[in-house]
């Protein structure tokens, strides 16, 4: 297999057909745009092996996805699409950069989901963007903008539920989605708690990269209580 992109938590690499790709999930951890960074070992097998349930998850309940099938503790097989270069963000609970940017505590319970989108771009450090801008730059049309959005707030929904279900707290999240080959919009990269905030629902204990970004402690054995909790 050859390595087609590095990113800072996975790697994609090529198989032998050409709608197909091979994601490795890295031990690396970032924050903060690449300026803080560490190796953890066993960050890749535990977020690939709660992705692969919440794909799956997803998948069941009508969201077009790029899964395919996880391979091994490393490597998953999905399908090949272009990344529209938007971090697409819900909140449902006030944390991280919005908390700061609005000058508010964390833990305001909305009352309505926020949808938000960022441009990612490293270099500019993935600026905020409304819907205008993103189309406007030719990053989405208005028709995809509306699918995105429509399929993210149910996305929402069905991980609220999913957490709820093992007492934990969905505070906000951020996805990817990619077109395919035939134009088809699928969720793509990854859903773990590298790409969620998630709190317990009784404690508020952080399960997420948070620990990691804030040093809390030992960001593994966050991410071992989820993954058990979904194994039951
Ligand atoms: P934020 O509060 O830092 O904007 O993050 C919102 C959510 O998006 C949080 O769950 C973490 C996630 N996120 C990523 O997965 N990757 C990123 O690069 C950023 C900025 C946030």
């Amino acid at each position: 297999m050859e390595q087609l992109y590095e990113g800072k938590a996975k790697q994609i690499l090529s198989t032998d057909k050409e709608d197909e790709i091979v994601i490795r999930y890295k031990d690396d951890a970032t924050a903060g745009n690449g300026e803080k960074k560490a190796t953890i070992t066993g960050k890749g097998a535990l977020n690939l092996a709660i992705t692969t349930r919440i794909f799956e998850m997803l998948e069941e309940n009508g969201v077009a996805t790029h899964y395919i099938k996880t391979l091994n503790d490393t490597d998953m097989l999905a399908k090949k699409v272009t990344i529209l270069p938007l971090e697409v963000i819900i909140r449902n609970i006030s944390a991280g950069s919005f908390a700061k940017r609005y000058g508010v505590e964390e833990g305001i319970v909305f009352k309505e989901p926020t949808f938000e989108l960022s441009y990612k771009n490293d270099d500019l450090g993935d600026p905020l963007m409304n819907e205008d801008h993103a189309v406007a730059l030719g990053l989405i049309t208005r028709d995809q903008y509306k699918e995105v959005k429509e399929t993210t707030l149910k996305i929402n929904k069905l991980l609220q539920d999913f957490f709820h279900g093992i007492g934990v707290k969905l505070v906000d999240f951020k996805i990817e989605y990619g077109v395919d080959k035939d134009g088809k919009i699928l969720l793509a990269d990854e859903i773990s708690p590298d790409t969620c905030r998630l709190w317990d629902e009784k404690t508020n204990e952080k399960l997420d990269k948070d620990i990691f970004r804030r040093d809390l402690g030992n960001l593994t054995e966050g991410y071992q209580k989820v993954l058990d909790r979904i194994r039951g």
